[in-house]
């Protein structure tokens, strides 16, 4: 891709529904890495970000808790910011559809739009997935009623509206398509779309009279029982944000360069958008990309299966920069994804530890012994120049490779130079050069791998700001625009300098983090909740969160006997359990409570079961659920049966 500057990088805008997951945080940490990298090439960056928050959806599920959308709205989109914030996303504009500004765009738009001769006002009659918010006609519906896209039953729309002629645009759409293969990534989407677009494009229902929480149309039209139809508010938002409408001076960032999405919100972004903004007479964005879908240990995920992966509590767990690592080095763009901690690991302990965590430590203590932490790059091209240049080779191909989406080829990429590095202290030996009085060779060797580590660092940034800081900050430089001109466009070394000792960046893990989800803890010191897996951030009066009775009642808890007990070896937290819950045959449970309890005080004691947790394999041991127990500066104590039960018996 060619980059024009200024630079402008969109994730969608979250429906504020739910609490941010997997999903979610995949987009924006894409979008935040790209932003990142086009910083550090010194590009004029606009990042932006933000939340989708009118529709049937939200009123619906605002309603349902008793609250009006707008406080509704109001606290769900302060999650997701304060989700971005806690995860450093560099954005730099979070914009919200019920903001005034955004309101005001929106309706300037309509009215440009109106003006153009591109809306009419007719009767919609169509199914309608609230779900979705999105129209089908009957040929798409799965068995008669069902939603193509989610599966869950439409209604029957049948109200006046106004439509926008967007079967006007099918041949000018067409030719966009054509002429820029690169316009909607990866390329396979492209296609698809042009299928689509082939088989004919009807026009599109813009407002809805059947509920009142969107964006009124322009008071001229004087029609106040419409309100716009939600993706028509949302999409817009790409341009409120830059002062569409009203002071325009950010729209120097239009058309943006990438505009991120998943592939479920394909349709929206490459067939609607578009044809807006040539109703609009405004460019096209360069790049719409579409990223796959990601599951869990093989599975959808989904609130009823309870398996959800919380991103924050991932990056809790592994470390924030570490998971960022793990999500764009092991999908290829476009791709399906598949979280397991198991692949989390190994690619932490393996990548990250084994070739650049060690590179680290070996530059650190062959610096040390060698040289006391000094180190002098002004021989290593008499020296090493072979190396250096193979390192150049690799790094050449990288700029491209990141605004082309190829994000994952652009880390293995970028691995090759950490093997160039590994590889020389092999060959050339540095405790063989200083027994041999080479002692100059030996510190250029030290400094080649310091040189080679800074380049990494420099590159790896936009991926792991946090952990390339500490390489740098061991290396004694600053990882900007200025040393990424300096070291990688124009292969200059670095000045002498001291090494500073630092921490293993990347500490072995040896067993899942995430086993803490076998003990129910409520923590009132950070205000958060894990029930299921499932992290609810409390609200801020007490401490708790709120849920419904019938999300209690989702937990299935049981009286249950311990039969038999044993440690689990190698494992310094591990027990394995036995548990009669009345089920005939024992549940097999893997608890971490080996630190309070030793198995003989456990057997023929009673427990309280989580009964319906998904089995989970903890070392390697099948476990069927999980003990409940609290734990604080005391230790940890299981909670029993104040009297005898049956086992098996239900806890209400
Ligand atoms: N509000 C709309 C977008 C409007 S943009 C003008 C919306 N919001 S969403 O919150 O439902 O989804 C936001 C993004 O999350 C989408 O890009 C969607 O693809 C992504 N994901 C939701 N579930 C996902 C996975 N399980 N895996 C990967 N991404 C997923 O749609």
């Amino acid at each position: 891709m060619t980059c024009h500057k200024p630079v402008y990088i969109t994730t969608p805008i979250y429906y504020v529904n739910d609490i941010a997951h997997i999903g979610h945080a995949y987009t924006t940490i894409i979008a935040d890495t790209i932003a990142r990298y086009s910083r550090l090439l010194g590009y004029d960056t606009y990042f932006l970000t933000g939340t989708d928050e009118h529709g049937q959806k939200i009123e619906e599920a605002a309603l349902s808790r008793g609250e009006t959308p707008k406080a509704y709205a109001d606290k769900i989109s302060a999650t997701f910011k304060n989700l971005w914030d806690e995860f450093e996303i560099s954005y730099d504009s979070f914009i919200r559809t019920t903001d005034e500004k955004h309101k005001k765009g929106v309706q300037y738009a309509f009215s440009k739009m109106h003006d153009n001769g591109d809306i009419y006002k007719d009767v919609y009659k169509g199914h309608y997935c609230v779900s979705c918010e999105a129209f089908f006609t009957k040929i798409q519906l799965v068995d008669e009623s069902g939603c193509p896209e989610c599966g869950k039953a439409t209604s029957i729309v049948e109200e006046e509206s106004y439509f926008f002629k967007l079967s006007k645009y099918q041949d000018k759409l067409l030719a966009w398509y054509n002429e820029n293969p690169d316009c909607i990534l990866p390329k396979s989407k492209r296609n698809e779309v042009i299928r689509f677009v082939e088989g004919g494009l009807e026009d599109l229902s813009i407002t809805r009279t059947s509920f009142d929480w969107g964006v009124k149309l322009p008071t001229n039209l004087n029609d106040p029982k419409h309100v716009m139809y939600v993706w028509l508010d949302a999409l817009m938002n790409y341009l409120t944000a830059l002062g569409y409408g009203d002071d325009e001076a950010g729209m120097k960032y239009w058309p943006a360069n990438v505009q991120l999405i998943g592939k479920d919100i394909l349709r929206f972004h490459a067939i609607y958008w578009p044809a807006f903004l040539m109703s609009l007479d405004l460019p096209l964005p360069k790049h719409i990309a579409a990223h796959g879908w990601w599951t869990r240990d093989g599975e959808k995920m989904s609130k009823s299966k309870g398996n959800v992966v919380n991103p924050k509590e991932v990056a809790d767990a592994y470390g924030l920069d570490n998971f960022r690592y793990f999500m764009l080095r092991e999908v290829p763009f476009g791709g399906d994804g598949d979280f397991s901690q198991k692949a989390l690991i190994d690619r932490i302990n393996n990548d990250l530890g084994n070739d650049l965590g060690n590179l680290l430590n070996r530059l650190i203590g062959m610096s040390e012994k060698y040289f006391e932490c000094n180190i002098d790059s002004s021989r290593v091209l008499e020296f090493y120049n072979d190396e250096l240049v193979e390192v150049k080779q690799s790094l050449i191909k990288l700029e491209p490779m990141m605004f082309d989406m190829q994000i994952h080829r652009y880390l293995e990429e970028l691995w090759r130079p950490l093997s160039v590095a590994n590889r020389a202290i092999d060959k050339y030996q540095p405790w063989v050069l200083m027994k041999d009085g080479k002692t100059d060779e030996a510190m250029a060797l030290v400094a080649l791998i310091a040189n080679i580590l800074a380049r990494v660092a420099i590159m790896l940034y936009p991926i792991m700001p946090k952990t390339t800081q500490t390489i740098s900050d061991a290396l004694n430089f600053e990882i900007d625009n200025e040393s990424f001109v300096k070291l990688i466009r124009d292969d200059e070394l670095l000045n002498k300098f001291t090494i500073s000792k630092v921490p293993p960046l990347f500490p072995r893990i040896e067993e899942s983090l995430l086993e803490i989800v076998e003990t129910t803890t409520v923590e009132n010191t950070n205000k958060k909740v894990t029930i299921n897996n499932v992290k609810t951030e409390s609200n801020d009066n007490d401490g708790v969160a709120l849920i419904g009775i019938d999300q209690f009642f989702l937990t299935s808890l049981k009286i249950g006997t311990v039969i038999e007990a044993a440690e689990v070896p190698k494992s310094d937290r591990l027990l394995i359990l036995q548990v009669d819950i009345g089920e005939g045959k024992p549940r097999q449970i893997v608890a971490g409570i080996k630190e309070f309890y030793a198995p003989t005080d456990l057997i023929n004691t009673q427990v309280c079961v989580v009964a319906n947790l998904k089995p989970a394999k903890l070392m390697g041991n099948h476990s069927e659920g999980m003990l409940l127990a609290a734990k604080d500066e005391n230790g940890l104590h299981l909670i029993r049966p104040e009297a005898p039960k049956m086992n098996g018996t239900p806890i209400r």
